[in-house]
């Protein structure tokens, strides 16, 4: 459990929470996570679903959030004072607490049937949920499926955590702590809570619409990071990657209008918004990701994928033992992503760029590996002794190229990859 001082405003002041209260024995914590979130300056508004008003009425809800609940789709006074759609758009994000079984079964079908499936539906906004049930009900396989498909759809998930329930059984299914579901709040709400419109829908009629984005209609699958390959349960190797500059690339494509994919190594950087980010640690797994992810227009290999892995990592820690005989490491070579998706015979991205982080003869290693990988742009940066690029803000690249070479100047990695994806965007529209 975490222990955010109540105090603590960070990231909640002035933001608006949208709490759909589904019917559940937790339902009272949520009075809790209510007052912490008024208590931090942000500012509630309620929708229960009918069966929740068995658990907590709407007079408590009401008075510790000091507004009127919602709860009925057809209400007269609520459409006529507030419409379903600006309820679901006056807020930065939409909290499902608790979410039982059947509204995750309903949000996953995407059934509409009272006014919080309504406002789930109609959100604009990240929506995060907090399940709670009981354990066989949160085991069983349809509950399994239906919160995959959440998540696949960027639903945002916090808890259940294991503990003794209602019913006297014991195991995953209790709602998470409220000061757990005020941190993931804390969380969801960074950034742009905005959920985009898919390509080429703007919502505007045609003479208010944006001219049209430099990837709009376009998918791109990025990777990022660093891979983590385990030696046993508590080591592993890795390498200096922050994954700022692939989580950049990701971002630019995203505001140049593509569908994007990111496929992330374990990083300390948030999930660019509006991105649909995988997260994987061994570059078998990121290859797995990369598979699932495809086809796409534009691939770009951004991530530092460790090149070897041990040949069989110990199930148990691995213990100095008494004698100093230091243990064996047998290494085997990982899959080389990039190279294996460049020589792919179908469904090969029409645009394929790679990264190469050089110490030494940058250029003519770039152009080495251009050839050797089969890609159609390689990113050369010199990341030796006096650089800052591993983990810097800023990078100096090349753009190395069967056409050529073209030096950029030094800029920040925001800049490097909005630049990259224009160039992209340009090279995409003009290859047959
Ligand atoms: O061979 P090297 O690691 O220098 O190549 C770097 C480029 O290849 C980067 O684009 C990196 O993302 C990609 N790569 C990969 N899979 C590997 C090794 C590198 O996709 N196993």
């Amino acid at each position: 459990m975490t222990t955010a001082p109540l105090e603590d405003s960070a990231g909640l002041a002035g933001k608006r929470v949208l709490l759909v209260i589904g019917s559940g024995i937790a339902a009272y914590k949520v009075l809790d996570l209510a007052r912490h979130l008024r208590r931090a300056g942000a500012s509630v508004r309620a929708v229960m679903t009918p069966s929740a008003h068995h658990f907590v009425t709407p007079l408590s809800v009401g008075s510790v959030i000091g507004d009127l609940v919602h709860s009925e789709l057809h209400s007269l006074t609520g459409e006529a004072e507030m419409g379903h759609i600006q309820l679901s758009r006056d807020a930065d994000l939409v909290v499902v607490a608790p979410a039982t079984a059947n509204l995750l079964a309903r949000m996953a079908q995407g059934i509409v049937d009272d006014l919080a499936t309504t406002v789930l539906l109609a959100t604009d906004k990240r929506v995060l949920v907090a399940p709670a049930m009981n354990l066989r009900m949160w085991l069983h396989p349809a509950t399994t499926r239906n919160v995959a498909q959440l998540k696949r759809d960027g639903v945002l998930f916090v808890g259940p955590m294991e503990g003794s329930m209602a019913c006297g059984e014991y195991g995953p299914g209790r709602l998470a702590e409220p000061l757990d579901i005020l941190e993931a709040i804390r969380d969801a709400l960074r950034g742009d809570t905005r959920v985009p419109l898919p390509p080429g829908v703007t919502g505007r009629p045609p003479e208010l619409a944006e001219p049209s984005l430099p990837l709009a209609g376009r998918r791109v699958v990025v990777t990022s990071g660093p891979t983590q390959e385990p030696l046993d349960p508590v080591r592993f190797i890795a390498n200096r990657s922050s994954g700022r500059q692939g989580h950049a690339i990701a971002a630019a494509a995203h505001a140049a209008g593509a569908a994007v994919v990111l496929i992330s190594g374990p990083v300390a950087l948030a999930d660019p918004p509006g991105v649909d980010v995988r997260h994987v640690e061994t570059a078998l797994d990121m290859r797995a990701a990369v598979e699932a992810a495809l086809p796409a227009d534009l691939f770009v290999a951004a991530a530092a994928v460790a090149d070897w892995r041990a040949a069989a990592p110990s199930r148990e820690k691995i213990k100095k033992g008494d004698a100093d005989e230091p243990p064996e490491l047998r290494l085997v070579r990982n899959p080389d992503i990039l190279a294996e998706v460049a020589g792919r015979a179908g469904g090969r991205p029409r645009l394929v760029v790679g990264f190469a982080a050089e110490t030494e003869n940058l250029l003519a290693n770039a152009s080495r590996k251009l050839e050797r990988k089969g890609c159609d742009l390689i990113v050369a940066n010199d990341v030796g002794a006096g650089s800052d690029v591993m983990g810097g803000a800023s990078n100096a690249v090349h753009l190395v190229s069967r056409l050529g070479v073209e030096t950029w100047p030094k800029m920040s990695k925001a800049e490097v990859a909005g630049r990259l994806i224009a160039h992209c965007a340009t090279l995409l529209d003009s290859k047959p």
